[in-house]
């Protein structure tokens, strides 16, 4: 047998572990090249999983200190915040091996090292040893993900001055935590440091908070915000930070010009988006092309302007999300084994994991009004779900954007406990062309929070039965 793989995938993010493993079930010979010394990228080792881990714990820890009590449980909680964040290591560590295991399982041969494009066909992988090994190959797969972005002139620390990865490493609560960013970083890692303890003041250059998402669903969720004792800024850049005294002193200004004040902080978590990862690849000298805002140029299957090199995940165009990436990498998979693989990008959920959370799938309000659309909404609060009142969880509302002419649903947004699970059968629904009918017309178990779908959707036509 020839040493030659079929496919090459560097990065074993959602994006290529998961490429890696469908490749393999379709019959090829998979190699995987990892410059970290764990698989599963930033979502496993730094991202999704360590957040979860912290927010279901942070949140436990807020429903024994303020719900607990309604409901006739006397506790007083102690947060032991060593024990915590070990709670989110070793979910992390059993993650991560966890896609060892599938790897190996699959039969993909998986390279440690800096993954680098010498030629089409060719990946160059140099070991933290600094021993270097080249991969012969049919196809090369970039799925390298991306990494935080910076504020030009505040230099990160990981410590006082953090990104998200420090923010999921702090080594005690911070009293004064300052968010710059009011997109879903900051708002998950800010609840989880608030319901810690910390006063959260969070600073934002637009005069919105979760930009894309539904308006009326995020100014909803700021009030609810607010109540827990989130402070805002909208409207507002952080233009510099002075590091030179115990506290930390962010100088914050109008983002239309104005005059400057002064915040005061002990830690600072710097979220405002991703840039997608290309360094080390060697993209400049194969001639692989990146857009305007550094991402790798691909055409609609996933190919870059040469030919055996594809690119998937947050280092292509599209939202940055684990699912999307997943899908991209089942997709290229597919394409590769001649199969028509292919991603529906109008029907990708999105799920901020607060509490309540918030979730969101097809096309907001704003983009059908933009749009020109004739469509109509149907809601339901969960103040009126009987389920939802016996968990004292009553905040929030579903919201069902459909056709008016063909009844089709266009969009599905909800703010309620468990949200992002009960995005998914608005997502079955649209992926198979569903109208707010059909919704309406199927059996919900009672009592559960998804009754208060069916509720939105029965809104769609004659009208709600319990609110
Ligand atoms: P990545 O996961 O970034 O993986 C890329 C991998 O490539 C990395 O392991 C990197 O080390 C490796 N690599 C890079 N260059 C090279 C090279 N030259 N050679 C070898 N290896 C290389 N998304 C969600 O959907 N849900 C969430 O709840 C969620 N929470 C998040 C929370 C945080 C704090 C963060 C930061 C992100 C979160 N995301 C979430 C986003 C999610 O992590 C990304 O969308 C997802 O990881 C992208 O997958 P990917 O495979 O494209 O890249
Ligand atoms: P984001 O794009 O969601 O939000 C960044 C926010 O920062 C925006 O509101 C933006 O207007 C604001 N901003 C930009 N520059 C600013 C400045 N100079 N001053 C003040 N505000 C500024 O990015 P975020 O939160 O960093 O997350 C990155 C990516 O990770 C997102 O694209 C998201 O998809 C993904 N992610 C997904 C999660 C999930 O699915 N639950 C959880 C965490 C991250």
């Amino acid at each position: 047998m020839s040493d030659k793989f079929d496919l090459t995938i560097i990065g074993t993010g959602p994006g290529g572990y998961v490429g890696a493993i469908r490749a393999a079930q379709l019959g090829m010979k998979v190699a995987v090249v990892e410059k970290r010394a764990t698989h599963g990228g930033t979502c496993l080792n730094i991202g999704c999983i360590p957040s979860k881990a912290l927010l279901h714990a942070s949140e436990l820890f807020e429903e024994a200190n303020h719900t607990f009590a309604k409901l006739g449980i006397q506790v007083e909680p102690e947060l032991n915040l060593g024990d915590m964040l070990k709670h989110k290591d070793d979910t992390v560590k059993s993650n991560t091996t966890g896609i060892e295991f599938l790897l190996k399982k699959n039969k993909i041969t998986a390279f440690l090292g800096l993954g680098t494009i010498e030629a089409p066909g060719k990946v160059k992988v140099t070991a933290d040893d600094g021993s270097t090994q080249t991969i012969e190959t049919t196809n090369i797969v970039i799925a390298t993900g991306s990494d935080s972005a910076n504020l030009p002139g505040i230099e990160i620390d990981e410590e006082r001055v953090v990104t998200s990865t420090g923010a999921l490493e702090l080594k005690e609560v911070p009293k004064k935590l300052l968010v710059v960013g009011a997109g879903v970083i900051g708002l998950e890692l800010g609840s989880v440091w608030s319901r810690l303890g910390a006063e959260v003041t969070v600073v934002e250059y637009l005069d919105r908070i979760l930009p894309g998402m539904d308006s009326e669903i995020a100014k909803n969720f700021q009030r609810t915000l607010k109540k827990q004792g989130f402070k805002f800024k909208l409207g507002t850049k952080v233009t510099g930070v002075d590091k030179s005294g115990d506290v930390l002193k962010a100088t914050v200004e109008p983002a239309a010009g104005g005059d400057a004040e002064e915040i005061e902080a002990d830690v600072i978590l710097v979220a405002i988006g991703r840039t997608p990862y290309t360094q080390g690849l060697g993209l400049e000298a194969v001639g692989v092309e990146l857009d305007e805002r550094g991402r790798v140029k691909t055409d609609a299957h996933y190919k870059s302007n040469v030919d055996g090199i594809y690119a998937i995940g947050d280092v292509i165009v599209g939202p940055m999300l684990a699912h999307k990436a997943e899908d991209e990498g089942v997709a290229i998979a597919e394409i590769l084994a001649g199969q028509a693989g292919h991603v529906n990008y109008g029907v990708i959920p999105g799920v901020v994991y607060t509490n309540p959370e918030v979730a969101s799938v097809g096309q907001t309000e704003d983009d059908v009004k933009e749009a020109g659309i004739d469509y109509k909404i149907g809601k339901f609060n969960f103040t009126a779900n009987g389920r939802a009142k016996a968990m004292l969880s009553t905040d929030g509302f579903v919201k069902i954007i459909a056709d008016k002419n063909t009844d089709r649903v266009l969009g599905a947004h909800i703010i309620g406990k468990g949200a992002g699970e009960m995005i998914h059968e608005l997502a079955v629904l649209m992926e198979f062309g569903g109208s707010a009918e059909d919704l309406a017309r199927t059996c919900h178990a009672h009592p559960t929070m998804s009754e208060a779908v069916r509720e939105a959707a029965l809104g769609c036509g004659d009208g709600t039965i319990h609110m």
